[in-house]
């Protein structure tokens, strides 16, 4: 049996998928990093007598006795954002692996079947759609759809599926898979200050916010920066920038609403083109988003217009609120001693599946209170109490 605690897990994988240029980590679906973390999960599990499975839509199990049915099951990602943190995402892998350990040294055998899973492409930060292992999984994702989507140099999921050893033709919902699980809990570093305010180191997850993702594309007449007149343009930065621009401004005046541009590229990029086209994404979460996004396209197409372009919106994924289940939760809470429950504007498999299973999640406080950055961090001894806390509650569920 391994002997290593979570945060000894996470040093061992502190250098995979280092982003030397932008800082912090970039590990995306099937990419060389992402790959090694797998087959590190599955030297893991397998030092840990874990069967391990590839599920049709690449996402990896480790079980703990046979598969299903009415398993307890944990887990979360090994992707991550460009240049995000340390934590979000392999916590809650290590954490379910130490948690494996934790339970043997305290002598737990689950009487239900118990499994580790890592769900694929959680951040959507290569093909777009977050949560897209589980959500094809769950059947919420249909497969056509994903099998089209491209990553930013032009290869389909389809194509990457295929060359990390899947069959495109069976990617999709997975009934009998998503039928097995019986309960699932996800450990996750937090992304906020909740529990820095309330001067704890595990919370439980009570809601996740609306969110969704969409796609803006201008077009205008790509040409030279210095032989096109000042009043001879029609440049898609313009209406683009004022987007981004009324992205804030619209969003402040929306209760309850976070919308970010975080990802913008002009085509072709070059210091001496007017762009030819601009494609502009836009992230909003909060119980008003329909509205908010009407609001920015109708100001986007009358930037648009005033500059002679035109614009495109594409919705490109959509997740509605989701309130973990209450009798779980309070399962949790209980056996925990009464930790705190807290929201999140952050999306999460456990919220995917939410829709088919009993689902929740633990929270680790995160002294920055920053998330999807290098500063993302959690103190090895909450990481630690955080898998002492997991390996409690699942020792409890698998009864
Ligand atoms: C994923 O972490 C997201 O909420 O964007
Ligand atoms: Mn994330
Ligand atoms: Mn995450
Ligand atoms: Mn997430």
């Amino acid at each position: 049996m391994a002997d290593v605690t979570a945060s000894g897990l996470l040093a061992d994988i502190a250098d995979v998928g280092r982003d030397r240029t932008r800082g912090g980590y970039s590990r995306h679906v099937f990419d060389t990093a992402e790959l090694d973390l797998r087959e590190w999960f599955a030297g893991e599990a397998r030092r840990r007598g874990l069967d391990l499975e590839q599920d049709r839509n690449g996402n990896l199990w480790a079980w703990w006795g046979g598969p299903g049915p009415d398993a307890v099951v944990t887990g979360s990602h090994l992707d991550s954002v460009p240049g995000g943190g340390a934590f979000d995402g392999p916590l809650g892998v290590v954490s379910a692996l130490s948690a494996v350990d934790i339970m043997r040294e305290r002598g737990v055998t689950p009487a239900k079947p118990l499994a580790v899973v890592v769900f694929g492409e959680e951040e959507g930060g290569r093909f777009g759609v977050p949560c897209l292992g589980s959500r094809l999984s769950t059947g919420s994702l249909p497969a056509e759809k994903a099998l089209r989507l491209r990553d930013p140099d032009g290869v389909t999921f389809a194509d990457a599926a295929r060359r990390s050893g899947l069959d495109p033709e069976r990617i999709g919902a997975d009934p009998e898979l998503v039928g097995r699980i019986g309960r699932f809990v996800e450990l996750h570093v937090e992304q906020g200050r909740g529990l820095v305010d309330l001067g704890g180191p595990v919370a439980v997850g009570s809601t996740v916010i609306a969110h969704g993702r969409w796609r803006l594309t201008f077009a205008g007449q790509g040409n030279h920066a210095g032989a096109t007149p000042m009043d001879d343009r029609r440049d898609p930065m313009l209406p683009a920038a004022e987007t981004v621009a009324a992205v804030r401004r619209i969003a402040a005046s929306a209760p309850a609403t976070r919308a970010t541009v975080g990802r913008l590229a002009p085509n072709p990029g070059g210091t001496n083109v007017i762009a030819s086209t601009v494609d502009v994404w836009l992230d909003a979460r909060g119980p008003d988003v329909p509205s908010v996004v009407r609001d920015v396209e109708a100001a986007a197409r009358a930037a648009a217009e005033a500059e002679g372009c035109t614009v495109e919106l594409r919705e490109e994924s959509w997740s509605d609120e989701v309130v973990f289940d209450p009798a779980l939760r309070d399962e949790l809470s209980a056996e925990l001693g009464d930790v705190p429950a807290l929201p999140t504007g952050a999306g999460h498999d456990a919220a995917v599946l939410s829709a088919h299973v009993p689902a929740a999640m633990l929270y680790v406080r995160n002294p920055t209170g920053v998330s999807h950055a290098p500063e993302e961090f959690a103190e090895a001894s909450d990481v630690d109490a955080g898998a002492e806390a997991l390996a409690t509650v699942l020792a409890r569920l698998s009864r």
